[in-house]
């Protein structure tokens, strides 16, 4: 949802904004533009990509040691030079940023309106740098007009701004859109998340909701927008530059997916208790009586955290026995939801600041029910408003298709059901064999990447179709709504994710020699079950794909190909048979021409509604 960065020291800006907003792109990438202070304020912005924007730029012209920077995922307005970022006031002395949404941007513009200001684009963003105006001219103070328009607001920002009347200083602010501040020596970095920093310092503040910063050369401040001034924590950037480089790999998106043997033994790194046959969550140390207690468990999510959620729904209900409901978070927030007070909230996110799954989880919390938070990022929105957690140490993930994350939340999920059932009904015997499945998982992991080749092969021979069916059953019907999102989401192919019975309710009308339909289907309990469903497809006509355990020969006379993974726990078997779809859909949009690290209309992280 748009990256923003911003610069104060000694150095030239516009190099550090240029690769700090190329470093954001993930997170929205319609339009980029960026403004400096040398005297005068020169705003430059494009449609585009960043280096569509670096391409008109030209340095001479741009230059000074104070300046931000913006890339955009549109709200409002469609992505074109007017409606990109920075926005300026008429006299051209201000400009702003924004990351988020002004709900109330309408009856702003009015008022403004009937005082004789004029606006010039579609955007919300613009009524807030005309309002930031309003109050100066009045006030006379750019710290107070900055803070009283801010009020002013009902929605979501992350915002930085700087003017010709104070030419040395940054102002930043956040409210429900995540905005981090690099300390560094002499300098300040302030940018939408730690991606943009680190380079620079691993010195880190992370802003809360309704507070703001106020950057000079040689010193910051920071307050509530009620300027109550506010001592924050000084934290440390936790990963290396080199895990946001691309590393030799022709995506992102093709890195993430062959990190995930490292990744998911991250995510069980020090938390396996081998002796007791259990498992050690020092996040979750504060709440463990509530755990053993709980009669409920509601976990939230969007998209592949929702579908995670749906793994951890079979694995907690079926291994440790408790309830377990899975709600969009979208949808829980505006449900006025049933909670009790021994309820346990678990809010799955990657990036811990996706606007709907925060606002779902501050609705639990408003009804007393304990929060835990499944995240990857460390010090985001989420991880610190839930009463308790466990981070997915998946690393930073950059391409927008969420993959290593996914499977890290999944291992998470393991872990807390193998904790949570240890402490309830699962004997030791049963605990080690886990543990035992969950050590070998990694090597697993890299046998089944192996199988790449073979996985473009088959991506060839689909890349042409508009339309794909994915079936599962039990663990593995979240794993084919996964599956059937990664291919919508960077390939563009209208696929369907279903339960594998539900086929025959309506979608099988859908079969024909057209339709390829990616079975997953292990040889668990209910393998006789799929087969029954592939068998149906095939007298259709249609063209079956199957993820199959390693060793099942029956399933080769059913289906056109067979993607084998290694044999494991049930529980753990989704964590292998993503993996086969995860590549299949990267081959299909490469086939495809798409642009699988940035596909259109997305961003990484959602922090609007
Ligand atoms: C997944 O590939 C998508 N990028 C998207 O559905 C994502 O999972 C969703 O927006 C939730 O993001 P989060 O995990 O950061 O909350
Ligand atoms: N609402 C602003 C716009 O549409 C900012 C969107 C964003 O967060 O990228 O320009």
């Amino acid at each position: 949802m748009c990256g923003i960065v911003g610069y104060v020291g000694p150095k030239e800006a516009l190099p550090i904004l240029i690769n700090g907003l190329k470093r954001l792109e993930y997170r929205g990438y319609d339009s980029a533009g960026v403004a400096l202070l040398n005297g005068e304020l020169t705003i430059k912005k494009k449609a585009g990509k960043v280096s569509d924007l670096e391409s008109v730029l030209r340095p001479e012209t741009l230059q000074g040691t104070v300046g931000i920077g913006h890339t955009r995922w549109a709200t409002h307005g469609e992505p074109n030079d007017t409606n990109a970022h920075p926005h300026s006031d008429q006299r051209g002395e201000i400009a702003l940023i924004h990351n988020g949404v002004i709900e109330n941007y309408a009856a702003i513009k009015k008022t403004l309106e009937s005082e004789g200001y004029t606006f010039h684009t579609q955007t919300d963003t613009e009524v807030l740098v005309q309002l930031v105006r309003f109050f100066y001219d009045r006030v006379g103070s750019m710290e107070t007009a900055f803070r009283q328009a801010l009020k002013q607001v009902v929605g979501t920002y992350g915002v930085a701004m700087l003017s010709k009347m104070e030419p040395g200083r940054i102002y930043a602010a956040r409210n429900g859109s995540p905005l981090a501040l690099g300390i560094g020596d002499g300098e300040y970095v302030v940018a939408s998340d730690a991606s943009a920093i680190v380079q620079h310092t691993r010195q880190v503040i992370y802003l809360g909701d309704r507070e703001m910063a106020i950057l000079d050369r040689d010193r910051y401040v920071t307050k509530t927008i009620d300027d109550e001034v506010v001592n924050k924590q000084i934290e440390e950037i936790t990963f290396d530059i080199e895990q946001i480089e691309r590393g030799g790999y022709d995506h992102f998106m093709l890195k993430e997916i062959f990190e995930q043997p490292e990744t998911i033994r991250n995510a069980m790194r020090g938390r396996l208790n081998l002796e007791e046959s259990t498992v050690r969550l020092g996040g979750l140390r504060t709440v463990t009586n509530k755990l053993r207690d709980a009669r409920r468990i509601i976990i939230l999510g969007c998209g592949t955290s929702w579908h995670a959620g749906l793994v951890g729904e079979y694995m907690l209900e079926q291994i440790a026995g408790i309830p377990v409901e899975v709600e969009y978070a979208s949808e829980f927030r505006y449900r006025d939801p049933i909670l009790y007070k021994d309820d346990i909230v678990i809010a799955i996110s990657q990036s811990g600041e996706t606007a709907d799954t925060l606002a779902a989880l501050r609705e639990a919390k408003r009804h007393g029910a304990t929060t835990l938070g499944i995240v990857n990022v460390v010090g985001s929105s989420i991880a610190r408003e839930t009463d308790a957690g466990v981070y997915s140490h998946a690393g930073p993930e950059i391409g927008v298709a969420s993959t290593k994350a996914f499977t890290s939340q999944l291992t998470v999920l393991s872990l807390m059901t193998v904790m949570l059932a240890r402490m309830r009904r699962m004997g030791a015997a049963e605990g080690a064999h886990i543990l035992k499945a969950l050590t070998e998982l990694p090597e697993k992991v890299e046998y089944t990447l192996a199988r790449a080749e073979q996985v473009q092969k088959i991506a060839h021979e689909i890349a042409s179709t508009q339309n794909a069916l994915y079936l599962g059953r039990g663990y593995n019907f979240p794993v084919a709504l996964e599956g059937a999102l990664k291919l919508k989401e960077i390939s563009y192919i209208h696929a369907e994710g279903y339960p594998a019975a539900e086929m025959k309710h309506g979608p099988i009308a859908l079969i024909d020699a057209n339709m390829p339909v990616v079975f997953i289907a292990p040889k668990d309990d209910i393998y006789d079950k799929i087969v029954t469903n592939i068998q149906e497809v095939r007298a259709r006509s249609g063209r079956v794909i199957a993820i199959a355990t390693e060793g099942d020969t029956r399933i080769e006379s059913l289906a056109e190909h067979v993607i084998y993974v290694p044999e494991t726990h049930p529980f753990l078997s989704p964590i292998l048979n993503v993996l086969p779809l995860q590549l299949l859909s990267y081959y299909v949009a490469l086939q495809r021409g798409c642009n699988v690290d940035q596909p259109r209309n997305l961003a990484k992280s959602v922090t609007v509604e």
